[in-house]
């Protein structure tokens, strides 16, 4: 992938030996040489994951240079674990991912679609149409396009639980997951609908904690409305593991005896220094834990250490008696989260832990889900802000991919939040825009009308692709699907399953607008942009 961009040719060098009176060099050459590279280049990533688009598509398997191995459908994580080397490539992937910031889904697609968008404009660079004029053609009819895409969008109310999950249900047909869609789907479409007020206009999926743990299977994945902790309770001191009317806390100082910045050794000879000692340290030890107790905390979680141990036998061995309940190891960046969900002050000085840091929750239990062990907190008061997904998975490879395709889902939902409309899928919205477009290029001249159709034909990799990967004529489909637009189905849209058209909203195939027009819009900018590059430098 990583095309070396050619320098100019020994025959365009010619005239500048020769010189002249406005001779000047300029290779006229280079430009073109540089633009066909780039979009070579960007080209191959749009086919490296070409055959993962759709609910046929395929999956890749990728081992990272950990030795870790993926299993995956998602085209934003595929594209981040290719080791691409071309800077137009690399702009590939940056669209997909700018995709997944933007929708969460379609990233697939809009590589797909930027592929095509670069085909399309290589030949009407080959007709010898200026780059300009394409890329501001382009970025026009995708402008229309999003209007049309609009025209047809239905709209949706945060109520209708039923379309929320049928938008879920579309983007997790395509996953390895897919036979697990009437679970996951509403569990993305309670998590965020949970999350919202009937005015909110976005969703912050990090209030949305997924939870992974290898036991049971997918179907034991399940939503609560609370926190799920990561982290175990502590019994080796055989402390409580569960707790009514919890009062929790969340410390950031370690429950050990304090050590010297600095390495040193002191020597004690005597039997009753020692004693001392060790006396001292009990004593240190059993006022930590003597204040906490006297605030009224009893679950308390700690924050992880690098300094020193968080905690030691001897506190665990008190915390017990004093029948608090101990989950260590709170990973630092977790801590902001907890806060939030459980209603608690993260403490740092023993001497600052008072019982209106604590947060409280009506149970805190730890048992087992489907052989794995998980805390949970349930009932907090003041809570809601937060929801926990727990996701169970056979192996890490089923579970990664599951956490990953309900991240999607999440996102899809989210995007309806965001933009309450929606459209079909199955290539039907793609069609309609192809067809409306190429119409309109009839009411244009010159090279633009040239550049619209180009871009309508274009818009056909989406059902094109859709067709190929479910094994069907690709040509044969499209064009029976154009000819039923044509005679005015605009919802008729590939049915996969069966292998022919069909009106696509009685397959409940539907998807945000949002996730549409983002695709339209994101890769038709990444192609402009590449088609205006005429020159590359290397910095030093
Ligand atoms: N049951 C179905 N029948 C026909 N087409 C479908 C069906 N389910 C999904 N599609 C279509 O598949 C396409 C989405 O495929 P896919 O989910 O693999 O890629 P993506 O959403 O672009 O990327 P990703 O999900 O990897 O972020 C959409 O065009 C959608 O309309
Ligand atoms: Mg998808």
């Amino acid at each position: 992938m990583a095309t070396a961009v050619p320098g100019p040719s020994p025959a365009a060098k010619l005239p500048a030996r020769v010189g002249g009176a406005n001779s000047s060099f300029r290779d006229k050459s280079k430009p073109m040489e540089v633009r066909l590279s780039n979009m070579t280049a960007a080209k191959a990533i749009g086919d490296a994951v070409r055959t993962s688009l759709g609910p046929k598509g395929m999956d890749k398997m990728i081992q990272t240079s950990g030795g870790e191995v993926i299993v995956t459908n998602d085209g934003a994580t595929i594209l981040s674990h290719l080791a691409v080397l071309h800077p137009a490539a690399k702009m590939l992937v940056d669209l997909s991912h700018a995709q997944d910031i933007e929708a969460g889904d379609g990233t697939t697609s809009v590589v797909v679609l930027c592929g095509s968008f670069l085909n399309a404009a290589e030949k009407l660079l080959e007709k010898g149409i200026h780059p300009t004029i394409i890329a501001e053609s382009f970025l026009r009819a995708s402008q229309k396009a999003v209007e049309y895409l609009t025209e047809i969008s239905t709209p949706v109310d945060m109520k209708d639980r039923n379309s929320l999950l049928r938008a879920a249900a579309t983007s997790l047909n395509s996953k390895i997951v897919s036979q697990y869609s009437s679970i996951l789907s509403p569990i993305a479409v309670s998590a965020v609908t949970r999350l919202i007020t009937p005015t909110s206009s976005n969703v912050d999926l990090r209030d949305i904690r997924i939870v992974k743990k290898v036991g049971g299977t997918i179907e034991d994945t399940e939503l609560v409305e609370g926190v799920v902790l990561n982290q175990n309770a502590i019994t080796s001191q055989s402390g409580p593991t569960r707790m009514e009317k919890a009062k929790i806390g969340l410390i950031q100082f370690q429950l050990s005896s304090p050590k010297p910045d600095m390495d040193n050794q002191i020597v004690v000879n005597d039997y009753r220094q020692m004693d001392r000692i060790l006396k001292e340290e009990r004593q240190y030890i059993l006022n930590l834990c003597k204040k906490i107790k006297k605030a009224g905390c009893n679950v308390l979680l700690i924050q992880k250490s690098i300094l020193r141990d968080a905690v030691t036998d001897m506190s665990l061995h008190f915390l017990a008696k004093l029948k608090i309940m101990v989950v260590k190891d709170v990973e630092r960046d977790e801590v902001e989260w907890l806060a939030k969900s459980l209603g608690c002050k993260p403490v740092a000085d023993v001497e600052q832990f008072t019982e209106d840091k604590l947060g409280t929750a009506d149970l805190v239990e730890e048992n087992e889900h489907a052989g794995a062990k998980v805390i949970k907190i349930t009932g907090i008061k003041g809570g809601g802000k937060t929801v926990s997904v727990l996701c169970m998975g056979a192996n890490n490879v089923v579970l990664e991919e599951s956490e990953r395709s309900l991240h999607d889902a999440l996102c899809v939902v989210r995007c309806l939040v965001k933009k309450r409309a929606l459209i079909a899928g199955g290539g039907a919205p793609e069609i309609h825009v192809s067809r409306q477009l190429a119409q309109y290029a009839q009411t244009l001249k010159g090279m633009e009308a040239y550049c619209f159709t180009a871009y309508a034909e274009a818009l056909e990799v989406i059902p094109t692709t859709l067709a190929e990967n479910a094994g069907l004529n690709p040509i044969a489909i499209v064009t029976e699907l154009r000819n039923r637009h044509a005679l005015g189905e605009v919802n008729a849209g590939i049915n996969v399953r069966k292998g022919l058209i069909s009106n696509i909203l009685e397959e409940d195939v539907v998807q945000p607008l949002l996730v549409s027009t983002s695709a339209i819009e994101l890769s038709t900018e990444t192609a402009a942009l590449l088609l205006k590059v005429d020159d590359f430098h290397l910095t030093r």
